[in-house]
């Protein structure tokens, strides 16, 4: 097999980089096919891993009652986190549609199995949690993958993990990573929510690439 990545196959990949977004409002109902989440999934198994651990799974939910619970608690911790500012920015913050939990076709848990390949893993000893990061390295793998599919992604952290590991029966040992939106979207922003709704803008990329050392003033 040619190897190499020919001029319009990298366009594809930048141009599936820089339109991916994170959805939370735009989610239409439609079905995902089998195939194509099987696409998905199966390319967020071909993520990298610390010592390849491959420390995920991947807990697919269309049960409505299920998504209703989540939802739930989604509900009672954005109100925790909203309780932690006052003012303007409350009001903003409240504004926000931060999920897409029960209008997305699927949900997608994304876990972490920390003793999944015994106690010695190559690349862990001094940083113990890479096998957290690898399992992000599949979400995001997860992410560009849909969009690919022209399927949009939300990643919702608004939620106390230790609800998701009762609602979704997860083993005391296995922690949740993520908790995904998926599904098709009416469209993908050229720009992230929070930017469009002034929360946050992109930070200029000189401002974040530093030559041999750490050179900030
Ligand atoms: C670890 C992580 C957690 C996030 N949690 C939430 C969330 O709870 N709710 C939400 O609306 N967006 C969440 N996001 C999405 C970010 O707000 C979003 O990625 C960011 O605003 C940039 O927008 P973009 O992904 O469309 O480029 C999360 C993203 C990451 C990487």
């Amino acid at each position: 097999m040619n190897q190499l990545i020919t001029d319009r196959e990298r366009d594809a990949v930048y141009k599936t980089i820089y339109s991916r977004r994170d959805i939370r409002q735009e989610f239409k109902a439609a079905p995902i096919p089998d195939d194509v989440l099987a696409r998905i999934l199966d390319a967020a198994h071909h993520a990298p891993s610390v010592g390849y651990m491959q420390p995920w799974d991947f807990i697919v939910i269309k049960d409505d009652e299920i998504k209703k619970a989540i939802k739930s608690e989604f509900e009672k911790a954005n109100k925790e986190a909203a309780a932690k500012i006052s003012g303007k920015r409350k009001e903003k913050y409240e504004s926000l549609k931060l999920e897409g939990i029960t209008e997305s076709p699927i949900n997608i848990c994304v876990t972490c199995d920390r003793n999944r390949t015994g106690n010695f893993v190559i690349g862990k000893t001094h940083i113990p949690d890479m096998d957290i990061y690898s399992t992000v390295c599949a979400i995001h793998t997860i992410w560009l993958a849909a969009r690919s599919e022209n399927i949009g992604v939300g990643w919702v952290s608004i939620i106390d993990n230790d609800k998701i590991q009762d609602i979704l029966k997860i083993p005391k040992d296995i922690i949740p990573i993520a908790y995904l939106c998926v599904g098709y979207v009416t469209q993908f922003s050229d720009k992230p929510d929070l930017e469009k709704a002034g929360w946050l803008s992109r930070t200029p990329i000189q401002s974040v690439i530093h030559e041999n050392h750490w050179n900030k003033n």
